[in-house]
């Protein structure tokens, strides 16, 4: 029985995590610790909030205490740290928190594990394991030709892809200093299920839907690099598992598309299959985002050659399957964006 604990797992990325674990081990249990934020979402887990094969903690990852307590309690063998202030714009706004969140509770966690799985001087428990969930963003903006790979020099933009470099950096420097058992995985944009519609995808499905404006920064000929996340989440495992400590796993599947394609992807697939009357008269061209990267593309060879990973999910599959989850879980976006989640989760857990 190998004991996982999740951090962030009531957002997007960690919770599809925690549904991919589940559904594949029988013999593990996951801790998810998450601070709720707006992001967090104890919604997105409902159909393995009974499982005794997981239990759900209300912490913040810097609260030293609240961490502590949970190694405590269980004899933890991974961290996965997922929790993260994750949104480019809202960084632009309020750097502070991304700071806090990103770095000095990535800080607090690999100081807390570290003194748990310490076993001597520079040895800690077997097997265990560090796993910090990064972004290709750290890397900064390709021009048109290029692949991010491992070795590309950190050139972070944005205060958001500034803490997670930082928290990168520190988490490579405990490998370094102190042979602490690190990985890092740095991965394009995700899309797919619970995500929360501030970013671009459900963002769009939704508006669309709703027939609101469909705001697009700048020309709309940025270029992102776009991942389903269950193949993401399929990386985190296998990295966990077999990736060779001290390294950094890029992961991407070749799937670059501007944002004006994506856009009118969505727009064409609610038009033809949900609502006729849409069009692409919704498309507002907005102002641009401060320091808005151009392009991310990630070279995945390391990954694919070491560990065998490979995307199962091709874009054009992907985003069907993503606009079909928001269309039969339009009661998740209502909830999502009146805040109705957090009643939810006053019903189930109390107050705190
Ligand atoms: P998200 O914003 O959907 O979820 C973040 C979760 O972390 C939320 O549940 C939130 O409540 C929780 N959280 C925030 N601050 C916390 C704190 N101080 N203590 C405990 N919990 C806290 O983010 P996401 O899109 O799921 O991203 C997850 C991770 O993956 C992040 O580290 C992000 O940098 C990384 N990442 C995201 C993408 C992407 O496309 N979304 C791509 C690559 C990497
Ligand atoms: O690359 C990985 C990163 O992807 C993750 O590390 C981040 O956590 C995640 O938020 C995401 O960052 P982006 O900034 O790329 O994602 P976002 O959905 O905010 O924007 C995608 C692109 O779409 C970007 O070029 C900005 C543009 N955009 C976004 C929004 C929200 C628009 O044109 N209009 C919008 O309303």
């Amino acid at each position: 029985m190998k004991n996982y604990l999740v951090t962030g797992g009531a957002g997007f990325i960690g919770s599809n995590f925690i549904h991919y674990m589940l559904k594949k081990y029988s013999d593990i249990k996951i801790i998810n610790v998450d601070k709720l934020t707006y992001a967090g979402n104890l919604e997105n887990l409902t159909a393995i909030e009974n499982s005794e094969n997981y239990e759900f903690v209300h912490a913040d990852i810097c609260d030293k205490d609240a961490i502590s307590a949970i190694f405590e309690k269980h004899n933890i063998d991974y961290v996965v740290n997922f929790a993260a202030e994750s949104h480019v714009d809202r960084s632009i706004k309020s750097p502070e928190i991304f700071i806090e969140t990103n770095v000095e509770g990535t800080v607090n966690l690999l100081n807390i594990a570290k003194t748990f799985w310490a076993t001597g001087d520079d040895v800690y428990k077997e097997g265990c394991k560090f796993l910090q969930v990064s972004t290709d963003e750290v890397y900064g903006s390709l021009g048109q030709t290029g692949y991010f790979m491992e070795t590309t020099p950190l050139n972070p933009h944005s205060p958001y892809s500034a803490s997670k470099a930082g928290a990168d950096m520190v988490v490579k420097a405990y490998f370094d200093t102190f042979k602490f058992p690190i990985n890092i995985t740095r991965c394009s944009n995700n899309y797919g299920p619970y995500q929360f519609p501030e970013k671009l995808i459900p963002l769009i499905i939704n508006n669309t839907l709703n027939h609101n404006d469909l705001p697009v920064y700048g020309d709309g000929m940025n270029i992102r690099d776009w991942l389903y996340v269950e193949d993401h989440c399929k990386a985190i495992d296998m990295v966990i598992n077999n990736g060779k400590l001290g390294e950094v796993y890029n992961v991407g599947g070749h799937n670059e598309r501007t944002n004006i394609t994506i856009v009118k992807t969505i727009i064409n697939h609610i038009k033809e299959h949900v609502d006729s009357s849409v069009s692409e008269t919704l498309i507002k061209y907005v102002k641009d985002r401060k320091g808005h990267d151009k392009r991310y593309g990630i070279d995945p060879e390391k990954i694919r050659k070491e560990l065998g990973w490979s995307p199962e999910t091709t874009f054009e599959v992907g985003i069907k399957k993503t606009i079909d989850w928001y269309l039969n879980n339009k009661a998740w976006m209502e909830n999502v964006t009146s805040g109705q989640y957090k009643e939810y989760y006053k019903k189930m857990y109390g107050e705190k």
